[in-house]
């Protein structure tokens, strides 16, 4: 269902998928996983790899199994399936079980889980972690974002296969 492919055959804008589509983090393997929708995110390089970067707050129900793993994956959808990304971005793994909500179904992705549905799959190993330091903002109003002080945990993930639906 899904063929290998080179990163560099991804044409789109990384800000479209990720900003403006959206994704969907899933670390696990399909017999225990969990997702969410993430829109703060980047692709590019870092220490001489392909690179995806990932912003995860630490009460996440994601954030445990992205601690627990070693490979996670950044499912796209190219646009569809806002409603169920809507439902995974405003609901936690540990209160209800989002594959049975939303219909997505969990295959495996390399070393890891996306969903049958998903048109491109981005299949990291994790090289480095890195929480955000509110000391480190320059401009006053990021901090904002963090009421309650939860800064993100930056996932730093080597791409080691892209995956492509046919
Ligand atoms: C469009 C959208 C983008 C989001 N982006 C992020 C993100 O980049 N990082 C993050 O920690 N939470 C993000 N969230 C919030 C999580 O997806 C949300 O809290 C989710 O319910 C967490 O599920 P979990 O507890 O099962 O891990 C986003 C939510 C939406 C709707």
């Amino acid at each position: 269902m899904f063929r290998e492919i080179d990163i560099r055959d991804i044409k789109k804008s990384p800000v479209e998928m990720i900003s403006d589509e959206w994704a969907l983090l899933s670390a696990g393997t399909p017999d225990s996983f969990n997702t969410m929708t993430v829109s703060w995110g980047a692709l590019g390089e870092l220490w001489g790899r392909d690179c995806a970067f990932a912003f995860v707050r630490p009460q996440r129900y994601t954030y445990e199994f992205m601690e627990k793993n070693e490979y996670y994956t950044l499912s796209f959808f190219d646009g569809a399936y806002k409603k169920e990304m809507g439902f995974c971005g405003s609901h936690s793994g540990r209160d209800c079980d989002k594959m049975k909500e939303t219909g997505l179904q969990p295959v495996r992705a390399g070393e890891s889980v996306s969903f049958s549905q998903a048109k491109t799959v981005l299949v990291c190993r994790k090289i480095a972690i890195q929480d955000i330091d509110p000391k480190g903002f320059l401009d006053e109003s990021i901090h904002s974002e963090y009421p309650s002080d939860d800064y993100h945990r930056v996932y730093i993930g080597e791409i080691v296969k892209v995956l492509k639906a046919d």
